[in-house]
């Protein structure tokens, strides 16, 4: 992989001062955040409720950052290609959770955006090859998903080496994100395993400085 990405999760951002919380991880060329991570929670498909596509439209005009929406939602094939309509640069589903994962990838591309499709950990890669091929992003979640701040569950790093190995041979042709517990701690590890772009939300906002943070995760990356 190239130079790595990191997408700023703003599930722990202040949500009073979503504006500013973006500006925060911004910079130029190369500096801050490559995509913004928008965690779209429905208390459904996970155990809480965070913001819907009113939320992500304003935030969408608030920024020229690319946002990466990442839905854990019921029913994506009703709702993800609103968020792909309304300008999302990514728009993320759960396989778990699409009833016609395909269809919807062409949707979503249809909607002008790249279109992601996310694995929990216990969720393996091999049942989804043939649906991966029609997919730009591969998102592994490495803790379950629904709450930042949890501890990373460094198995899933077998999945990110298979996905990895599968597109440096040329049978997929995606990007490798993962999000989850990506850390100082953790970043180098899912980095030799070959993630393209680390999703990080407490390790960031949680920070003094968000965006030097970021950019210490950013080194620990690169190879
Ligand atoms: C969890 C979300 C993550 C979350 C990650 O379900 O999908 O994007 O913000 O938070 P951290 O980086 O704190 O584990
Ligand atoms: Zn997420």
């Amino acid at each position: 992989s190239n130079q790595p990405m990191i997408a700023p999760s703003i599930l722990s951002a202040d949500f009073a001062r979503l504006a500013d919380e973006m500006t925060a991880v911004g910079g130029g060329p190369g500096r801050g955040a490559d995509w913004l991570h928008v965690d779209v929670m429905d208390a459904h498909f996970v155990p809480n409720l965070t913001l819907g596509l009113p939320v992500v439209e304003s935030l969408l005009k608030a920024t020229e950052i690319p946002v990466d929406c990442h839905l854990m939602i019921e029913d994506p094939d009703r709702w993800a290609t609103g968020y792909a309509e309304a300008g999302a640069h990514n728009v993320t589903v759960h396989v778990e959770a699409a009833q016609d994962p395909i269809a919807l990838a062409k949707d979503l591309r249809a909607a002008g955006a790249k279109a992601g499709l996310s694995i929990k950990p216990g969720t393996p890669l091999e049942s989804y090859l043939d649906v991966l091929k029609h997919y730009d992003t591969l998102l592994v979640m490495s803790v379950e998903p629904g709450f930042g701040g949890q501890k990373f569950i460094t198995e899933v790093l077998d999945k990110v080496r298979k996905a990895r190995d599968l597109v440096d041979t040329g049978h997929l042709n995606l990007l490798v994100e993962i999000d989850g517990g990506i850390n100082a701690d953790t970043i180098e590890q899912a980095a030799e395993a070959g993630v393209d772009c680390f999703v990080a939300g407490s390790a960031i906002y949680g920070a003094d400085d968000p965006a030097a943070a970021l950019e210490a995760l950013r080194d620990k990356a690169a190879p």
